[in-house]
């Protein structure tokens, strides 16, 4: 077989931003695109030839054609053995274990999140290390600035292979092992929690679950997990067919996106706990009956709750959340006596913190929570710990979130996200916040006093490396915060997002509407960003 040297020309736009290469299916339709990024890929990496690449993605428009094109390049490129998803889908967790069992170099994952798929919608491309994490930015800086020189790229002239049949095949040189899409992900869950108990919930028919896969890549998980080993009655699992465009749908797990699940869960004769995930299966959304837990509170219950599940039974080394997740975990952490540490947003911030045994359980307030299971957030793990706390608790999602908050005090939270505004107008925005927040400290708005204003910046513990302009900060006195920054996700304009947090401890003050505790301070947001002006908008485009 013949590997074909192609000459190619750098693209300027293949800059990987929060999570990876995200863009336009037509844009990665280009002629050389994909080859371009990926040879980019393979040219930053050093040592890998002989060793063994992971691939999947989530089952999106266009993750065949692509998994094709990367098993040819990377036989060309001298890789050693490509442990590929049947069918080339691989849950972006599923990916991260995989990685990490079989100790592969790396691994690259398609997929583009939560955003729509189909023709229309989006794709993307993403390197993981051998720690079964997102590539850190030094990585993804050369593989973009390798991406900016690119003159030729290596692939394999051979047929596409069968990525249905489980089993090892040859391309050139490399052997090609199809894997089942759920085992090992599966295996690695039974390790963590307790099965047995979980399956006594499920199987008792007081307790009813759903749980929504959005058509996206858990469903294949979901049903062989809940239903299948967990015994949960059929029908649990709902929109479980992964499909290439979802369906039609944003497979976000949110308050406004997962909208089918949240009319069966605040409907009547709703069931008793409710869960989603997104299109790669990295996030979550919980929900009891008539009730929606916050990504940031999720985190702090599962913390003050770990010692329940057998894999965290032996206590939590420390917390990390996003700088924007509000500080429901630093509470935890402090009553624990542990760290918690606050890093900016982005899952790979998070590699470190785990690799060295720094932190066990870590989470965003962009539906994501996660452990040193894996080096991803992982969206069923999630749900398993909630189902595993369910189980040995014996009460409802509701009277477990109540009763976390008169322990510890309530957040109220709330992201006002602005999407799809002019790039300049955006910039203009952040960049007149960075220069007035600095100022700020001792103002008043109504009956907020500012104790700090600044823009982010963190210094990883472990490698000192330093992240800058992470997000605007105005902290008061009383412990609120309002934070703005700019999506590093998005492939349309730009999207602002304004990061709202309060903090209760008194009991009967902990009743209200997020909207309505906050509303002092979605005010002072305004007034500070000069938002409606800048973004023309009146309101939010999204609110979770
Ligand atoms: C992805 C990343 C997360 C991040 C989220 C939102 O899911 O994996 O780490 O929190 O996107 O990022 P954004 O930059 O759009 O706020
Ligand atoms: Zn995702």
């Amino acid at each position: 077989m013949n590997i074909r040297i192609v000459t190619t020309q750098p693209f300027c736009d293949q800059k990987p931003g929060t999570s990876g290469l995200r863009k336009q299916v037509s844009v990665f339709q280009q002629l050389h695109y994909l080859e371009n990024f990926v040879q980019s890929i393979f040219d930053t990496l050093e040592g890998y030839q002989g060793h063994t690449l992971v691939l999947g993605g989530d089952g999106r428009y266009y993750n065949r054609q692509a998994t094709q094109i990367i098993l040819k390049m990377a036989a060309a490129n001298g890789w050693g053995r490509v442990l590929v998803g049947q069918g080339g889908i691989l849950s972006t967790p599923a990916v991260s274990c995989v990685i990490r069992k079989y100790q592969a170099f790396g691994g690259i994952v398609l997929s583009a999140s939560h955003n729509p798929g189909g023709p229309k919608g989006d794709f993307g491309i993403k390197y993981n290390i051998g720690n079964g994490g997102p590539a850190p930015e030094k990585v993804t800086e050369a593989i973009y600035a390798r991406s900016r020189g690119i003159t030729s790229y290596k692939i394999l002239e051979a047929n596409d292979i069968d990525l249905d049949r489980l089993g090892t095949v040859q391309l050139g040189v490399l052997d090609v092992e199809v894997i089942d899409t759920v085992t090992d992900y599966a295996q690695l869950m039974e390790s963590l929690f307790d099965f047995e108990k979980i399956q006594q919930l499920l199987i008792n028919s007081r307790f009813r679950m759903c749980m929504d896969s959005l058509h996206a890549v858990t469903g294949s998980y979901a049903h062989r997990l809940f239903e299948d080993r967990l015994g949960a009655p059929l029908g649990t699992v709902c929109n479980g067919t992964p499909l290439e465009d979802f369906g039609g749908g944003h497979p976000d797990p949110n308050l406004v996106y997962a909208h089918d699940l949240v009319e069966v869960m605040f409907g009547k004769d709703a069931p008793d706990f409710g869960a989603a995930s997104d299109g790669d299966g990295d996030r979550n959304m919980i929900l009891g009956r008539q009730f929606f837990v916050t990504p940031s509170d999720s985190l702090a219950i599962l913390a003050a709750n770990a010692k329940l599940v057998p894999a965290y039974h032996d206590g939590l080394a420390g917390i990390a959340r996003s700088m924007p997740t509000s500080q429901a975990a630093d509470r935890v952490a402090a009553a624990l006596g542990i760290d918690c540490y606050e890093t900016p947003t982005g899952w790979k911030f998070f590699g470190n913190l785990l690799d060295a045994g720094k932190a066990t359980l870590c989470g965003e307030e962009s539906f994501g929570t996660g452990s040193n299971h894996i080096r991803e957030k992982d969206g069923l793990w999630a749900v398993l710990f909630w189902l595993n706390i369910l189980a040995v608790r014996q009460q409802s999602v509701e009277q477990i979130v109540r009763e976390h908050w008169q322990i510890y005090g309530r957040h109220y939270y709330a992201r006002h996200d602005y999407e799809g505004v002019h790039s300049d107008r955006a910039q203009t925005l952040i960049t007149q916040l960075r220069q007035l927040v600095p100022t700020l400290k001792g103002q008043r708005y109504q009956s907020y006093e500012v104790e700090y204003g600044d823009d982010f910046s963190y210094t990883d513990p472990v490698d000192h490396s330093i992240s800058n302009q992470q997000g605007v900060r105005v902290g008061f006195t009383d412990g609120s915060r309002i934070v703005f920054r700019l999506s590093g996700t998005g492939t349309q304009g730009a999207t602002l997002r304004v990061y709202l947090e309060s903090y209760e401890s008194t009991v009967v003050k902990q009743q209200l509407e997020p909207q309505v505790a906050l509303a002092d301070l979605i005010g002072i947001a305004d007034q500070l960003g000069q938002i409606r002006t800048l973004t023309g908008m009146a309101q939010p485009t999204v609110i979770t």
